[in-house]
This record gives structure tokens, C-alpha cells and sequence, in this order.
């Protein structure tokens, strides 16, 4: 049971590839209660580009118990993986060599996790850009010992969005995700169900997790040398795999990309320079479709896109960083934003019908208003601190209060590039540089990318949970940085409640 490794997994009946469709594939992984390997992707025949056929990760399998909870299993532990072809990595997974399950969920559900530690190291899972209750947030405060279990459960009370699991233990993370541990979690509600888009997960719905790793002689991740924005790869990977290729049968195809890497920041766009259509950003779908022909993802964020199939294969390329997101910075090939890789190969299949136009209205967005701020607050992003001071676990940064509203003025003051979290709330961008943001930017978002020299201003509530012991993170997701200590910690109080944190032990 390994996933994905699709070589030494592949099936071995002999048939050819293109007589088991993806969408067979999946619908007998749906049949079969146990997680089938990945490995069971049918492969190419006739590739004759070295590519590998794109790996899903399954749907997790869940059960709803008697009280209505939505039940997930995810097992992180050690694996092998065939990351290179023929070569096998060790690697960290969920329920799997690398990544995880995609977790999905409708919102109203109550979803219940056990969550279960077999590595040898402490972890944690966080659930980025969903709002919880401060204890079940998976940061540095719900570690996971080895051998030890945990089990977080809510109620999912948000928009319909492709969110992503982490871990989060403090000071380790950049590691623990660049061997492999991270997984989506997509939340369906009324407006993605009705939004008449591609929704056919595996076949033109598709996960897209992108990740950049360096490989040592023998096919180890290489975890030895970093640069100030963290370990940067010279590989890429998509779904865990390097060289990926995906055969599309529809006339377009809907892309949930997360860029998951560390510290690398990618340009997308499409190899003959066509249009896509981005349909949602972080925390759900955008107001409506935005065409784009570059998309900036920094370390964390997502992006839904939807893009044309003609009848030739397109590439998904990450494109060098342009000027405006800082790519004509003197270090620009220390931070590898001069590096171009080819992400992932579109290619038609089978017969098409023509693509029906996108939606012209997706969602409702009600926009928040600085009016009805209660607090606005500064954050200075510099070298590996935020405000001068680096993260510790045992002091609160700041107290906010249960459902009122507040302005967050984010400013980069060094020459690196960095971005900027919140966890438990999505905010919306008010703007950037004192302009209003570009509508790819314009929805609900969890992190937001700022450049050297940049200053945005986010505006964002605290709904429903108070929590006068355990604080929620805010901090740069370039992995490195944040393990360093660019992070700080908010408790979210009922008005005239005491905050009373828990005192952490010494690290
Ligand atoms: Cu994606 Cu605090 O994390
Ligand atoms: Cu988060
Ligand atoms: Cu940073």
C-alpha cells in the first residue's frame, strides 16, 4: 500500500493502458474499502517523452457515525517512494508513502478525525484555512508524540474551498513537509455544487500539489543545504512525482493547485502562453471567473483554474518570477526566482464536446469594511522575526475578540521575500500598495504573498470560538522562515474574558 510509486505498482495484467480510464480507476478505488495504491494509475503506453502518468491521491474513505459525525482516518508514517523514476526515495506520508488522502467534506458536517503518529519524530497536522476552534487547530501546541494519537473534530462553517492539511510542529515543519507530508481537503457546498463546473474529481477535477525537492546521488531527498528562502529543489514534483503528464477526455479541465513547496514561489502559466480561468483562490470560489495567463502562487496558497484542452498537449510551466512579485531583486537566483520548470503535461484524450462557457457569477462575496473594525494592528516582516521579535511559544502576541472585526497592515521590510498566514479565518485583501487588489485576488483568502517591499492590508473577523488558553498562529509560510521563529500567536476572547494561556515547557 504505497502511494504513489505508480511503476512498481503498476497493474500487472498486461492490459493497456488506455483500456482501464481514469474514471474506472477511481470508481473501483470508491468500491474498495482499503486504500488502493495509487501505483494502480495505469501507465502510459507510447509516452515517449519519459513523462509518468500524474498520480491522484484517493478520496479519503470515511464513515458518518450514529451522531452525524463524518469519521477520517490519517496515518502518517514512513515510506519509499518513486519520486525519480527507478529510483526509491524515503519519504513521510499519510496513510501512504507520500502526501495524504484528500479529505473532503460538505460544509454543516461535523467531520471527527483519529489522527495517528508512526513516525519517529513529534508532528502535528494542521488544517490550513479552515476555521476551528483554537485546540483542534493542529499548530505547534496540538503536537502529536511518536506512537501518540489525536482526535480533532468541528463543524465545517465556511465556504466551499480546496484547503490542505500540514504538519506544524514548531520549528520542524519545512522538514516534515518537504519528506512528503501534506494532503488537500476540499469542502463542497451549495455554490461549488451549483457553479456548473468541471467537479469530477480524477477525471477533470483535479488535486495538484507542487512541490520543488533536490535528490542526493542515491535518491534521497537532500535536505543539506538551504538558502534564506529554505530548501530549494532543482526537481519538481506533482502529486509526490516528478515528470508528470495528465490525459484529459474532457474539453477543459479544473485544476486545484496548492503550491506546496517550502519557500519556492511559482509564476504559472501555459507553455503556448493561452489563457486559463481562475474560479476560486484560497478560501473558496472568486465573484467571478478571472482570466489570467500568469498566476503567482507563494508557499501555501491555492488557486482553482480552468483550463482549455484543444487538441494538442498543453504544459503547465512555472515561469521565472517577474518584476512586480519581486523577481528583479539582486538575489533573484538565490531566492530561484529565475528558475523555469515545466509542471505538468495537459494532454487530450478520447472524444471531446465542446467546453460550455464558465459561470459568469460564482459566489456572492460580502465585502468587509474597515468601518467596522475594532482593532487595527501592524505586522513587520523582517529577517526572521515579525515586529522585531520571534516566535515563543509561552508569550501571546496579541488578543482579538470573538466575532468583531479588524484591519492587519502587513508590511515586507527586508530584501527577502515573504508572505503572510492567519490561521482560523479567512480575510479579504483591502489593498496593496494602496491599491485595490487584482480580482484573482479579490476572494476570501488565508495567505497572501508580499514581495520585497510590500505593504498590504487585510481585513478579517473572529467568528464563534473563544479560547482563553490556546492560541491560533499568524506567520510567514515560507517554511524555513517560520520555523526560525517568523511567527506569533493570538488568543480570540469572548469581551471581559481573561486570557489564561497555557504555559508551554521550556524548548
Ligand atoms: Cu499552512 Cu500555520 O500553516
Ligand atoms: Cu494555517
Ligand atoms: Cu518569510
Amino acid at each position: 500500500m504505497k502511494y504513489p510509486s505508480p511503476v512498481r505498482h503498476a497493474p500487472s495484467s498486461g492490459s493497456p493502458a488506455s483500456s482501464l480510464s481514469r474514471r474506472s480507476f477511481l470508481a473501483g478505488l470508491a468500491a474498495v474499502p482499503v486504500l488502493t495504491a495509487l501505483g494502480c494509475t495505469p501507465r502510459a503506453t507510447g509516452s515517449d517523452t519519459g513523462l509518468r502518468p500524474l498520480p491522484i491521491p484517493p478520496l479519503a474513505p470515511s464513515t458518518v457515525d450514529a451522531d452525524g459525525m463524518r469519521h477520517f482516518t490519517l496515518t502518517a508514517a514512513p515510506g519509499t517512494t518513486e519520486m525519480l523514476p527507478g529510483k526509491q526515495t524515503p519519504t513521510w506520508g499519510f496513510n501512504g508513502s507520500v502526501l495524504g488522502p484528500t479529505v473532503r467534506a460538505r460544509r454543516g458536517e461535523q467531520v471527527g478525525f483519529t489522527i495517528a503518529n508512526r513516525l519517529p519524530e513529534t508532528t502535528s497536522v494542521h488544517w490550513h484555512g479552515m476555521h476551528v476552534p483554537a485546540r483542534f487547530d493542529g499548530g505547534p501546541h496540538q503536537s502529536i508524540e511518536p506512537g501518540g494519537r489525536w482526535t480533532p473534530g468541528w463543524t465545517i462553517d465556511q465556504p466551499g474551498a480546496t484547503l490542505w492539511y500540514h504538519p506544524h510542529p514548531h520549528g520542524s515543519t519545512e522538514k516534515h513537509a518537504y519528506r512528503g507530508l501534506a494532503g488537500m481537503f476540499i469542502v463542497d457546498d451549495a455554490d461549488t455544487d451549483a457553479a456548473g463546473l468541471p467537479r469530477d474529481y480524477g477525471v477533470d477535477d483535479i488535486p495538484l500539489i507542487v512541490q520543488d525537492r533536490r535528490f542526493t546521488a542515491d535518491g534521497r531527498l537532500d535536505e543539506s543545504t538551504s538558502s534564506d528562502v529554505g530548501l530549494l529543489g532543482d526537481t519538481v514534483v506533482t502529486n509526490g512525482i516528478a515528470g508528470t503528464y495528465l490525459d484529459i477526455a474532457a474539453p477543459r479541465v479544473r485544476l486545484r493547485i496548492l503550491n506546496g513547496s517550502g519557500g519556492r514561489i511559482y509564476n504559472f502559466g501555459l507553455a503556448d502562453g493561452g489563457e486559463f480561468s481562475m474560479i476560486a483562490g484560497d478560501g473558496g470560489l472568486l465573484p467571478r471567473p478571472v482570466s489570467l495567463t500568469r498566476l503567482v502562487l507563494s508557499p501555501g496558497e491555492r488557486a482553482e483554474i480552468v483550463v482549455p484542452v484543444g487538441s494538442s498537449p498543453v504544459r503547465l510551466r512555472a515561469f521565472p518570477i517577474d518584476a512586480a512579485h519581486g523577481g528583479n531583486s539582486r538575489e533573484a537566483a538565490d531566492f530561484g526566482f529565475t528558475d523555469t520548470f515545466d509542471v505538468l503535461e495537459l494532454r487530450p484524450a478520447g472524444t471531446r464536446t465542446g467546453a460550455p462557457a464558465l459561470p459568469a457569477t460564482l459566489t456572492t462575496i460580502a465585502r468587509l469594511h474597515p468601518a467596522q473594525a475594532v482593532a487595527r494592528r501592524r505586522f513587520d516582516l523582517q529577517w526572521y522575526m515579525i515586529n522585531g521579535e520571534r516566535m515563543d511559544m509561552n508569550r501571546i502576541d496579541h488578543v482579538s475578540t470573538v466575532d468583531t472585526t479588524e484591519v492587519w497592515t502587513v508590511r515586507n521590510r527586508d530584501n527577502w521575500p515573504h508572505n503572510f498566514h492567519v490561521h482560523d479565518t479567512q480575510f479579504q485583501i483591502l489593498d496593496i500598495d494602496g491599491q485595490a487588489p487584482p480580482p484573482h485576488l479579490a476572494g476570501w483568502k488565508d495567505t497572501v504573498y508580499t514581495p520585497r517591499g510590500a505593504k498590504v492590508r487585510l481585513i478579517m473577523k473572529f467568528s464563534d470560538y473563544a479560547d482563553p488558553t490556546l492560541p491560533y498562529m499568524y506567520h510567514c509560510h515560507l517554511m524555513l522562515h517560520e520555523d526560525k521563529g517568523m511567527m506569533g500567536q493570538f488568543l480570540v476572547l469572548c469581551p471581559g474574558q481573561r486570557a489564561a494561556p497555557k504555559k508551554m515547557p521550556a524548548h
